[in-house]
């Protein structure tokens, strides 16, 4: 009965980890997946996580089920990372810190990590949002999902499995190699039907690795706070901590764009923002699903009122959350020697990334000193920022490094640097020469 079935494609990003340790050639290296390596191309647990977990097995927790909203203290945990300073009050003005004492009304539920927390947005969007007026009939349609373009291949995959029609907004400039800020702003102000939802990458933007500054952030800020178009922000925070190495600072624009449109904010659209958290490369616990969702609210009884639909939501998908995870990012979080080194950890990944970086793009200088290929140069290397570099190869380029080369990437010219390592740089930097050089 299952033989009109059609095989599926392999996942644009998980397909190549298989294809790649399907491969048995020496020097062959895997630059499609965004998870952190070390210097020798190994997976990490991060010190920090690996003492919690050495505390957990000590305390030998039970392993009843959680709630369905997930554990509390890892809810709490979780918008504190987003809102507060896990520092001293330095951080505090620079980066729009919230006071604990001070945090908006918000339902936050724990999820399937990242992707976890976008799925359970989206079905509770479809069921609650505002509902997009329709230009061309007096009826309305489920809300638009506003995607940056490009953005992570499994965004629109996520929002149209939940019925949620999508559509690009301009976001890179492929020539500039820059924010297309002017595009964007004229999309999300002119295209962008009222009452959209617009997802923004809160830091180290995937793929591109190019954030927008602060002005820019600003600008953007300024549309959804007209209440004529009544913008929804959802921000995807998948990178915390790694697009500077400081998880404060990678906050800001969530932070900013909170501080606004909360109950209370300047501009009086309270419930405007949702924040879908990823722990997977922060924390390095990517196979336990830590995630969070949060929607900021009107009132505590708004919020309560979603975090009940949530649960609802949730129920039937997947019951409630895992466990193990939730309670390692707790250990961490809770006391204050660990986060310490947590912080520690995450500057030190962000770092050898950023030093393979230099690398990468001194190395391929110098054995392309004329510069006659494409991409015109290759400063984009270490102007972006984050796990990834957009490249600029072409999908053929992308075929023949993998093809000659046993370099695997996404077929959009993204690199995972976490992936290059001071062995394999250098021939990294050959493979790529080659395939560029015209
Ligand atoms: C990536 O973009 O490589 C990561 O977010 C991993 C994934 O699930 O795609």
């Amino acid at each position: 009965i299952w033989s009109h079935v059609p095989p599926a494609p392999e996942d644009a990003i998980l397909g190549l980890t298989l294809a790649y340790e399907a491969d048995s050639h020496p020097l062959k290296v895997n630059l499609g997946v965004g998870a952190y390596r070390d210097d020798d191309g190994a997976p990490v647990v991060l010190p920090s996580v690996r003492e919690a977990e050495r505390r957990l097995l000590q305390s030998r927790l039970g392993m009843e089920y959680l709630p369905v909203a997930g554990d509390a203290r890892f809810r709490y945990n979780a918008l504190r990372m987003a809102l507060c300073s896990l520092d001293d009050d330095s951080a505090r003005e620079a980066y729009g810190t919230f006071h604990e004492s001070q945090l908006p009304p918000a339902a936050t539920v724990q999820t399937l990590s990242g992707t976890g927390a976008l799925r359970l947005a989206a079905e509770f969007l479809r069921r609650f949002a505002p509902r997009t007026d329709s230009a061309a009939s007096t009826s309305t349609s489920p809300s638009v999902v506003c995607l940056p373009q490009p953005t992570w291949s499994n965004h629109p995959s996520v929002f149209r499995d939940a019925g949620l029609p999508t559509m690009s907004y301009r976001y890179y400039d492929g020539q500039r190699r820059t924010v297309d800020i002017d595009g964007m702003l004229h999309d999300l102000v002119y295209r962008a039907p009222p009452h959209s939802v617009v997802l923004l990458h809160a830091c180290a933007h995937n793929p591109t690795g190019t954030d927008l500054n602060r002005q820019q952030w600003q600008r953007v800020l300024e549309v959804f706070a007209e209440r004529r178009r009544d913008l929804l922000a959802l921000f995807d925070m998948a990178y915390q901590g790694f697009a500077t190495g400081d998880a404060d600072r990678d906050a800001a624009a969530v932070r900013s764009f909170v501080r606004a449109l909360s109950a209370g904010g300047e501009h009086g659209c309270a419930g405007r923002v949702l924040l879908a958290q990823s722990f997977s490369k922060n924390f390095g616990v990517y196979g336990h699903r830590v995630g969070a969702l949060t929607l900021f609210t009107e009132d505590d009884a708004a919020a309560a009122a979603v975090e009940s639909q949530l649960k609802l939501i949730a129920r039937p998908m997947y019951s409630n959350p895992p466990l193990h995870g939730a309670r390692l990012v707790n250990t961490v979080l809770e006391d204050a020697a660990l986060t310490q080194q947590w912080r520690q950890d995450v500057r030190q990944m962000a770092d050898r990334i950023r030093q393979m970086r230099a690398q990468l793009r001194q190395l391929l200088e110098a054995s392309l000193p004329t510069q006659n290929h494409h991409p015109s140069t290759w400063s984009p290397i270490t102007d972006q920022v984050g796990m990834f570099c957009y490249s600029g190869l072409q999908p053929e380029q992308v075929d023949r490094l993998r093809r000659e080369f046993h370099v695997y990437l996404t077929r959009d010219g993204r690199i995972s640097m976490a992936g290059v390592t001071r062995a394999n740089v250098a021939y990294l930097a050959h493979a790529l020469a080659t395939v560029t050089d015209p």
